[in-house]
């Protein structure tokens, strides 16, 4: 596989052929309190661990040490938030302080190594400081997205067992304030597990009604005394992020603290090429990987300013609030999804906004979560006059599987590619028998075991379930779920998942969660949700309903049921609004739905008819509705 010829060449090679010595090389860039001495540890096959002696604190890296440079007045943070029309920026210093002080209240109410705390807080800098004040005294955080349900929410408490959750007491979308205490206590009627305690940041916009066990953020700061940070082993998780995958369950994905520490330095210089004092914005939440790796941990790791926007591409006020924000803090580089420039594209076509804002610090556009569709990159290639970015990566892996690494090598971009491999990412193109496939030819994409530094250890509390969705398949590679194929420059084209995880406005959600609410309804006798092309947000969830015998619910009645049930049992975020009701659903000769055939006609594409097919009638009849 050669894309270029020099610098990044030699580093994938060199992370394939010795990965003990580049990762090494590559721990350099973090302060340890023990330096590691070995990079991978094998002895647990097929779970790997990385830097196995190795002992640091994240949130020390990403603050204190900054600070004991002589960098402590440099710009850590910048809270640009127009739904509040409040901003704010904290130091270094000011940012370390906050988290030392928000660390010493965990400690206060028991917080100690390997507790797990739930996060539930929207985009505001506390969020922030939860997350790094966990990271300080050794406890576990779990992000919750403010746009899940009590349920989804529930089944998060009920996996990772917080000995206290932080939250806000409300987020602010566009149209409604959303609170988030009533979510939090209607969560805990369902899950089992208690937490001692939640604590509130009271926001002016909803005020919540405090119980007996929650604490007001505001009060437990003014008593607590800052702590220092707590050295931990490499291999101990830093965080759980949940993240969907084929069944309702959400799977707990591990992140641990030296690998992912050393990771993501390694990308902020050589993917994003970032140091410090530059300015990034990573326009995501830090509800999701991407708002993790990359709004928190990566931007600070390096000593680099980080923005932390709280509000929407449009809306907020116009089309122009991206190239407002970019301006104003003299943005180096942007990181969001397709979907968000979409959203811009849609509203303002011909880019009028940006001709307002003067963008001479911005040099390029990043772009991650779901595919980069031609027509988007070239519109922000040739409105924002940059190079144009698109990566791929997951929850699971924490970074960029396959990137364009501007500060090691730039290379040259084809749209519709992802570029190549990072180091460590031993990427391969698999057939239903698990034999690599030569270039040009479409398979499974996996990679080659063992996962690179920061990619997950394993699932929370469940190895087995992490073998069994990952490894089993094919062994000795980790399944991605995406289909896809690799080209002669070793270039990675990725089409999409090949199982029921769809992503929408760059949410990652699973199909089979929604099919579950849809069919608990009494009049459903069965269904099949797939998830459709949709122009603005990707895809769009869409259910296929048959009745059961004797139903009398009217088809507009039903419809508002199930959108009524998909947002109570998963959230709003699910975008679910589409129901149509059918005679029968397409299926093969075993009974199993043709979900993939059904998915291909309402993408327009020439979908053969599998040969394993029950009935030709029933898809040809159902062919109009999916095309519709
Ligand atoms: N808390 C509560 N509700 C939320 C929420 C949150 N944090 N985020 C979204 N929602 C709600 C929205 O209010 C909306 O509710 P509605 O049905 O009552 O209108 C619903 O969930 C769907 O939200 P979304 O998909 O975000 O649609 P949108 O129309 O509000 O915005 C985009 C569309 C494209 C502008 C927006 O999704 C976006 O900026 N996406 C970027 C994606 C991203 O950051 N991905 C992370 C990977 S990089
Ligand atoms: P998430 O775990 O939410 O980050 O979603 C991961 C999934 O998003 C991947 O498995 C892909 O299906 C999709 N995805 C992410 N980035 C890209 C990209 N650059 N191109 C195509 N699909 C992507």
């Amino acid at each position: 596989m050669s894309a270029g010829t020099g610098a990044y060449d030699e580093s994938y090679r060199r992370s394939l052929d010795d990965p003990d010595g580049f990762w090494l090389e590559a721990a350099a860039a973090i302060s340890w309190t023990r330096p590691p001495t070995r990079a991978i540890d094998a002895s647990g096959d097929p779970i790997f661990r990385w830097f196995p002696d190795g002992e640091l604190n994240t949130a020390y890296n990403a603050l204190d040490r900054h600070v004991e440079a002589g960098d402590g007045e440099r710009t850590a943070l910048i809270y640009d938030s127009p739904v509040t029309g409040t901003g704010r920026t904290y130091s270094y210093a000011q940012l370390r302080d906050e988290v030392a002080t928000f660390a010493g209240a965990l400690a206060s109410l028991g917080v100690g190594k390997g507790d797990r705390v739930v996060v539930y807080m929207p985009m505001v800098p506390e969020a922030v400081v939860a997350m790094l004040a966990c990271a300080r005294v050794g406890a576990i955080h779990s992000v919750v997205f403010g746009g899940f349900a009590p349920r989804e929410l529930a089944a998060r408490i009920e996996d990772a067992g917080p000995k206290v959750i932080v939250a806000a007491s409300c987020g602010i979308e566009p149209t409604r304030i959303v609170e988030y205490k009533p979510i939090i206590d209607e969560a805990l009627t369902i899950a089992s597990h208690r937490p001692e305690h939640t604590v509130v940041l009271q926001r002016p916009q909803a005020r919540a009604d405090l119980g007996d066990n929650d604490l007001d953020w505001t009060e437990l700061v003014a008593n607590a005394r800052p702590v220092d940070p707590v050295p931990v082993a490499a291999t101990e998780p830093l965080y759980i992020l949940y993240t969907s995958g084929t069944t309702g369950r959400p799977k707990g994905v591990v992140r641990d603290n030296g690998g992912h520490a050393v990771a993501l330095a390694w990308t902020m210089r050589n993917v994003y090429d970032i140091g410090p004092g530059d300015v990034w914005w990573t326009a995501s939440d830090v509800g999701w990987v991407v708002g993790h790796s990359y709004i928190v941990y990566a931007p600070l790791l390096v000593g680099a300013t980080t923005v932390l926007y709280e509000g929407k591409p449009v809306g907020t006020p116009d089309a122009g609030a991206f190239w407002r924000v970019i301006s104003e803090h003299g943005t180096k580089a942007l990181f969001t999804a397709p979907t968000a420039i979409r959203a811009i594209k849609k509203v303002d076509p011909d880019a009028a906004e940006l001709a307002k804002y003067p963008m001479d610090t911005f040099r390029t556009l990043f772009l991650a979560g779901e595919r980069l569709d031609p027509e988007t990159y070239h519109w922000a290639h040739e409105h924002l006059d940059v190079p144009v970015v698109d990566h791929w990566w997951q929850t699971e892996t924490g970074w960029p599987i396959a990137a364009n690494p501007r500060g090691l090598e730039p290379l040259p971009t084809k749209p519709g590619s992802a570029t190549v491999p990072m180091p460590g990412w031993n990427v391969q193109i698999l057939d239903a028998g698990g034999k690599e496939l030569l270039p040009h030819e479409e398979g499974a994409i996996a990679i080659k075991l063992p996962l690179p530094p920061g990619a997950l250890p394993t699932l929370w509390g469940d190895d087995q379930r992490y073998i069994d969705s990952y490894l089993k398949e094919y062994d000795g590679y980790y399944l991605t779920g995406d289909g896809g194929y690799i080209d002669d420059d070793g270039y990675i084209f990725v089409m999409g998942r090949t199982d029921d995880v769809i992503n929408v406005a760059g949410h990652r959600l699973s199909t089979g969660s929604i099919e579950a609410v849809v069919a608990a309804n009494p009049a459903v006798a069965e269904c099949a949700v797939i998830g459709v092309h949709d122009a603005l947000k990707g895809q769009l969830p869409r259910a296929f309903v048959v009745l059961k015998a004797g139903a009398t619910v009217t088809d507009d009645v039903l419809r508002d049921e199930l959108v009524a049930a998909v947002r109570r049992e998963i959230g709003p975020v699910a975008a679910f609004r589409d129901v149509s009701v059918v005679d029968a659903l397409p299926k093969t000769r075993s009974g199993k739905i043709l979900r993939r055939t059904m998915r291909g006609i309402a993408d327009g594409r020439d979908e053969p008819v599998p040969s394993t097919i029950e009935d030709p009638a029933v898809l040809d009849a159902l062919r109009p509705v999916l095309r519709g």
